[in-house]
């Protein structure tokens, strides 16, 4: 009986967190006490207190029936947009910055009425009405009411220091979205008989699912999604945060708890999805295209301890076939877990490894914490010290606290000075035997984490930055700074000719302009696989879109079932990395039997064939604002079955992957959206699906279900190779799926994959191919553009034709044919073409 339960423990290590160390809401006083809060209408509008400035700004004193009186401003934005700030009339609330990408623009205001009771602010189409008494802001969209700020419920609670709580309603929403980081489903679930969603970026070893327990990262957006109409509110706070959420039609609401900092609400009107997330992006920035390498295959490990382990595993993927773009190197590199150094022993000579590296066309990425080794003559430690960039004890004294080195003091990225002072130890010369072949950056450990679970394993609230801010204003921009100072060091140290590549684990709205992210320690079992869809897919609707999860699962060892499945669904995952902790068994895809090796390969192989898209929507994404990967219900939110739909996503607008994170399963049900207009073709058979239908497809272990939209033009690079970059050179499929009227269109974006000479000098191809069933179409987007030496050479083109149309939710049929040759028998291959005219090529049989 007792071994049993032992047993049974360890089985289930790593999958439960540990729940006296991370506090639910009643263990934490502001949430406890907010939670239960009754309505009651404290506040009500001084009428004779109003001002409206022709600006775009609207002033009135809240006056409170009980306790101090408040200040109200509301902005109106351009872009459908509304700024609403609340704050006491002696203020001595922290203001964030650093997370906005510019001071939004303010809007033209087209009216403003007052009337006994209300007053309304009309900007465009959109509505802003203030009633006095009992307290409310609407807004509208024409006739659509959009959000309500709800203040019967609105508390400053003076008892609690500086907490504050308001509900927030979204009338015209069905389902509640956003809210990254929790591992849970993309849809929000109803917090009534559960702990409130919490945002607070934590260190959370072995997270559980279905869990609203907070993670790495925080980023307090909420979307409000319906079949019609699609509203949402970002909070510019970085405080601490909890969330209860209600789901349904006409009380689609949230109850928002947060311990310090700014009421300052942004309210951001669609209608539609893609103008919902655009909206958000505008005040939050966009990630930059990255270089072409960072969405090849990654492969981790905590860690490779030496460099002939390092030089060994590249051999091996090399032996066996198996692309690979980069090798990564965790914590035991270092010299005694000191950051800019390297372990003299077990890598003695970084400078000939990096050029091994780099002769086999891959390339280096290391991890750089932001906790720094408390060590007498360690440089990075004594300049700082020096200089005070570290921060503080609420009594003054530098902070320190256990971390991977032991010992240790955190680098107060609130100072610029000090973020300069960090950044700059990236550049070749302070960071002995660095070269460009150590072409990124992992910033882990980041909320940040400190090994004392009597403070949730982070610093504690009181700690002090620059400019005596206390931590707990500012707590959840922490991993935000420490990437902005990477990516600022890793500029300067290239003087500005490439784009940085980093990887951070803690992260906050605007994390995207300098990083990609990825879900943490995940644990090796189905139900993580999952979830890293879900996770992914909210990070891409809120503008993260580099993000990944480890392959195969950090704790824990996958069956090769799960291993394989986990190598197939994470191809299609922007971000695209195998990792796992020191006690896992060793899992690179070359030490499993040929049968199993194949199938990882084929997984990755089909990833590398359709780089050519993932750049693609990676520059679109930067252009236009648009997520990488989409849920479903993002192009087809009229279908409400698409709300709540798991293990599956769009990569752009044309490809539909389901993830089989099932084990066992020899069908798994595909839910094709767009009604009976749109049609979806199987990559590796030749049925033709239409939506709206949820079919049984059958899987063998060889593949997961990938389809291609009728209608759309897939790029790709069918020759896959061991590396990117010895793919350069080689030309590109043309995939056309053709529609009932014969045509089909896409896009298809070239350029040096490594400079910001496609955003500075705009020297890049980017084109619009349009197909019919004898015709390529080419033609350039931008007139502007210099495409010199970034020539598109078609190698084949493959064209996709129905010859039976779906029925009755039966499958229809299409066949292939392929094309190497214009009309006149030329290789494609060998033909030029004029950019600056668009070109027309009639194919060959
Ligand atoms: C909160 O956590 C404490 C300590 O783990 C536990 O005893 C308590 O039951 C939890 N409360 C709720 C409401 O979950
Ligand atoms: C316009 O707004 C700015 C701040 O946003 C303010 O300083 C200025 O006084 C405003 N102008 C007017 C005319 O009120
Ligand atoms: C939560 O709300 C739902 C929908 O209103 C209701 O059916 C359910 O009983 C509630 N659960 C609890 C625990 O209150
Ligand atoms: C390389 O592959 C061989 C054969 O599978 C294996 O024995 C060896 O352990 C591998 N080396 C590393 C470092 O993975
Ligand atoms: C670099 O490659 C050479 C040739 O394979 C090998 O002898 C040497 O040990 C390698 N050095 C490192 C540091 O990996
Ligand atoms: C501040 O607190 C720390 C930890 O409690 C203590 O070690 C240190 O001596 C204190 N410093 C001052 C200046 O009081
Ligand atoms: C720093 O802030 C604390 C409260 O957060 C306050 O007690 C203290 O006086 C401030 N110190 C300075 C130098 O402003
Ligand atoms: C950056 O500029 C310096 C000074 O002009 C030069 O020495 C160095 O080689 C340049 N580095 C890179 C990576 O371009
Ligand atoms: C589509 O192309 C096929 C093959 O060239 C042709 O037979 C058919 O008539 C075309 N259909 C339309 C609507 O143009």
């Amino acid at each position: 009986m007792l071994r049993l339960v032992i047993l049974a423990t360890c089985l289930t290590l790593g999958h439960f967190a540990d729940h006296d160390t991370f506090k639910n809401c009643s263990r934490v006083e502001f949430c406890n006490t907010l939670r239960n809060r009754q309505p009651f209408d404290k506040y009500a509008v001084d009428p004779s207190t109003i001002t409206i400035d022709d600006n775009g700004s609207v002033k009135m004193t809240l006056k409170a029936k009980k306790g101090s009186d408040l200040q109200l401003e509301l902005l109106a934005l351009v872009d459908r947009t509304f700024r609403l700030r609340i704050k006491e009339t002696a203020s001595t609330r922290y203001e964030l910055h650093d997370v906005l990408v510019a001071e939004p623009q303010l809007a033209h205001i087209d009216g403003v009425l007052q009337q006994d009771n209300y007053v309304t602010i009309q900007v465009g189409e959109t509505t802003a009405q203030i009633f006095y008494d009992p307290f409310v802001v609407n807004f509208y969209l024409v006739q659509v009411h959009q959000v309500v700020i709800d203040g019967s419920t609105l508390t400053f609670d003076e008892s609690l220091d500086q907490a504050f709580a308001f509900n927030v309603k979204f009338p015209a929403a069905l389902q509640l979205y956003g809210l990254h980081e929790h591992a849970d489903s993309l849809a929000l679930r109803d917090t009534n008989g559960s702990d409130p969603y919490r945002l607070r970026n934590l260190d959370v070893a072995g997270y559980e699912l279905d869990s609203p327990m907070a993670l790495y990262g925080a980023v307090p957006v909420l979307y409000g999604w319906g079949t019609y109409s699609h509203a949402g509110v970002f909070l510019h706070n970085a405080a601490e945060q909890w969330y209860d959420i209600t789901n349904g039609q006409w009380d689609t609401q949230a109850n928002v708890m947060v311990e310090s900092g700014m009421f300052d609400l942004f309210v951001m009107i669609g209608p539609s999805p893609e103008d919902l997330v655009q909206r958000y992006l505008s005040l939050t920035g966009t990630f930059r295209l990255p270089q072409l390498w960072t969405l090849g295959y990654h492969q981790s490990r905590w860690s490779y301890m030496s460099q002939e382990e390092v030089k060994d595993v590249v051999a091996n993927f090399t032996t066996y076939n198996f692309p690979l773009d980069v090798i990564w190197l965790d914590v035991d590199y270092t010299d005694g877990k000191k950051y800019f150094t390297w372990d003299p022993a077990t890598y003695s000579d970084p400078v000939e490894m990096q050029k091994n590296i780099s002769a086999a066309f891959k390339r280096l990425v290391a991890i750089i914490d932001p906790h720094i080794k408390v060590e007498k003559g360690y440089n990075v430690y004594d300049g700082a010290l020096e200089k005070g960039y570290f921060v503080k004890r609420a009594n003054g004294s530098v902070f320190e606290g256990d971390c991977w080195p032991g010992l240790s003091s955190y680098i107060d990225f609130l100072n610029p000075d000090a973020r300069q002072y960090y950044g700059s130890y990236y550049s070749y010369d302070k960071f002995p035997y660095s070269t460009p072949v150590l072409s990124g950056i992992w910033n882990d450990m980041n909320e940040p984490s400190v090994f004392d679970n009597s403070i949730e394993k982070t610093l504690p609230g009181d700690s002090l930055h620059f400019g005596n801010v206390s931590h707990r204003d500012i707590h959840n921009i922490y991993g935000l700074l420490h990437t902005m100072s990477t990516h600022q060091g890793l500029l300067d140290r290239d003087n500005g000719t490439t784009r940085p590549f980093i990887l951070t684990r803690a992260h906050f709205a605007g994390t995207q302009r300098y990083s990609g992210i990825w879900t943490g320690d995940n644990t090796a079992g189905w139900g993580y696989l999952s979830v890293s869809y879900d996770s992914c897919l909210g990070a891409n609707l809120l503008g993260l879109v580099f993000c990944g999860a480890d392959v195969g699962g950090f704790s824990g060892n996958p069956d090769t079932e799960l291993l394989q499945r986990w190598y197939q669904a994470g191809a299609w995952l922007p971000f695209y990395r195998a990792h796992a902790s020191s006690d896992t068994q060793r899992r690179e895809p070359y030490l499993f039997d040929s049968g199993v090796q194949g199938v990882i390969r084929g997984a990755i192989q089909m990833r590398y064939q359709h780089l050519p898209v993932w750049y693609t929507l990676f520059y679109e994404h930067e252009r236009n604002k648009v997520p990488v990967i989409r849920p479903l219900f993002y192009h087809y939110s009229y279908e409400l079955e698409t709300f709540k739909l798991r293990n599956h996503l769009l990569v752009g607008r044309d490809i539909l992957v389901r993830a089989v994170a099932e084990p066992g399963v020899e069908t798994v049900t595909v839910h094709f959206p767009g009604s009976e207009n749109e049609h979806w073709m199987p990559v590796d058979s030749t049925e033709v699906y239409e939506g709206t239908t949820d079919v049984d497809v059958p899987v063998d272990i060889k593949s997961i279900p990938v389809f291609y939209r009728v209608g759309s033009v897939i790029v790709r690079k069918d020759l896959v190779r061991l590396s990117t970059d010895e793919m350069a050179n080689d030309g590109y499929t043309i995939n056309a799926c053709l529609d009932r009227r014969n045509q089909s269109t896409g896009t298809v974006f070239l350029d040096d994959f490594t400079s910001y000479n496609y955003a500075n000098n705009k020297q890049y191809n980017y084109l619009r191919i349009d197909m019919d069933d004898v015709n390529v179409a080419l033609t350039k987007i931008d007139e502007d553009s210099n495409p010199d030496g970034f020539d598109f050479v078609i190698d084949e083109v493959i064209i996709h034709r129905i010859v039976q149309e779906p029925q009755n939710g039966k499958p229809g049929r299409y066949v292939k044919t392929v094309h190497k040759t214009d009309a006149n028998g030329q290789l494609l291959k060998n033909l030029k073409f004029n950019y600056d005219e668009p070109v027309s090529i009639k194919l060959g049989l």
